[in-house]
């Protein structure tokens, strides 16, 4: 089984988008928990764009030992100086120098020329390799890039060093099964190349980062760069827990594992909710707060039969305390049993007929159940039964 780093980039790419810039303090403590999470790279900044960002990515580098961190460079001298200042305490150093290789890019943004970039890679990288232990070369926008010319910028980059090759789909633009065939040339191209990593860095701008990393690693990337609940640029990065689960729950046909500590996940994507104040989506896949909960009465009684029924992953395998069968008017008896079981009621089936009538009726209103409101429903159905009227009534319901 081959192994996939997981490069993390919520301190440098999530970090940029809007609402979610911290503090040095909070890229520290956000920064320990990536570490106890188990990812294998740490991007903490970019230091060149503020003496803050500098500062903050020196203190992770002084306080990280186990785990890798990198500091982000465009190909520019100044940059790489601030990247190589800020790594200066780092046991485990890696400066990521950035150049676009698409004509787009070139052309409109940077001005420049294809041989003055490759140029450009060459000296840079050259540069920052004899500087620091590790170098990892991104073709920004490599998605749109010519494939030949990608090709050559990739070449250029591991002939002057660098160890890591990045091919990013900048803008989400990418399929995966396009996506999968770059990594597939660009790898062929570059075979002559030992021990090279190949990395895939997706955004999420037509929802496929997760499915163009996975296809990227079917076609022998071995790291990919996310983020912890897909935060990022526009409409995020690759989401680390998504890729991460897929990677564990479809072992057999990925044939690799990752170095995390998966049960940490949950943790992980709480501790930077609460560090940035915005909470992920309820249908989120892995953190949301319902993806583990179940409404549908049909879905309940399967749960609590076999939990394979209903569910792929073990909500304890990634620290998320329990499933939760939700109490609305979708639900069925099994389940209202189930849960005045674990509120310490055993009901008979008159009491749960009786229950159960009230507590649709409820959710119809309110859309949900509480077990403050179960409480009240059991208590106001026992005494009710308690009358002989009433047990009367509870016996025609429970025969129903
Ligand atoms: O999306 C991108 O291309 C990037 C690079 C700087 C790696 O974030
Ligand atoms: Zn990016």
């Amino acid at each position: 089984m081959d192994t996939v780093r997981i490069f993390d980039t919520t301190l440098r790419d999530g970090e940029q988008s809007p609402g979610f810039s911290m503090n040095r303090e909070e890229k520290l403590r956000l920064a320990r928990q990536l570490e106890e999470l188990g990812v294998d790279v740490i991007e903490a900044g970019f230091p060149v764009a503020s003496p803050g960002d500098l500062a903050a990515v020196r203190a992770i580098a002084g306080e990280i030992r186990g785990t890798r961190v990198a500091a982000l460079a465009r190909a520019k001298q100044q940059d790489v100086d601030a990247a190589l200042r800020a790594l200066e305490p780092a046991a485990k150093p890696r400066v990521h120098i950035f150049l676009a290789t698409s004509d787009l890019h070139l052309k409109h943004k940077l001005r420049t020329t294809r041989s003055e970039a490759l140029q450009q890679i060459s000296r840079m990288v050259r540069y920052a390799c004899e500087r620091c232990e590790e170098v990892e070369f991104s073709a920004e926008d490599a998605s749109r890039s010519d494939i030949e010319f990608l090709c050559d910028a990739a070449e250029t980059a591991a002939a002057a060093g660098a160890r890591v090759l990045n091919l990013p789909d900048t803008v989400g633009y990418t399929t995966p099964e396009e996506y999968a065939e770059i990594f597939r040339r660009v790898r062929a191209r570059l075979a002559k190349y030992p021990g090279l990593i190949f990395s895939a860095h997706c955004h999420n701008d037509l929802g496929l980062a997760v499915a163009n990393s996975l296809a990227a690693i079917a076609a022998g990337a071995r790291q990919v760069e996310c983020t912890i609940n897909g935060i990022g640029e526009r409409a995020g990065n690759a989401s680390l827990e998504e890729i991460a689960v897929a990677l564990h729950v479809r072992q057999s046909r990925y044939a690799a594992r990752t170095n995390l500590s998966l049960d940490k996940i949950y943790s992980t994507s709480r501790l930077l909710s609460a560090i940035t104040g915005i909470s992920v989506a309820p249908n989120k896949a892995v953190v949301g707060a319902n993806a583990f909960a179940h409404e549908a009465g049909i879905h309940q009684d399967g749960i609590l039969k076999n939990p394979l029924t209903y569910e792929i992953i073990v909500p304890e395998k990634v620290g998320v305390p329990a499933r939760t069968l939700v109490l609305g008017k979708h639900s069925g008896r099994n389940a209202l049993r189930c849960r005045f079981e674990e509120l310490g009621y055993r009901t008979t089936d008159a009491e749960l007929a009786d229950c159960y009538n009230i507590a649709i009726a409820q959710a119809d209103e309110a859309k949900h159940v509480s077990d403050r409101d179960l409480l009240a429903i059991i208590r106001r159905v026992r005494q009710n039964q308690a009358t002989p009227e009433g047990a009367a009534e509870s016996n025609v319901a429970a025969a129903r």
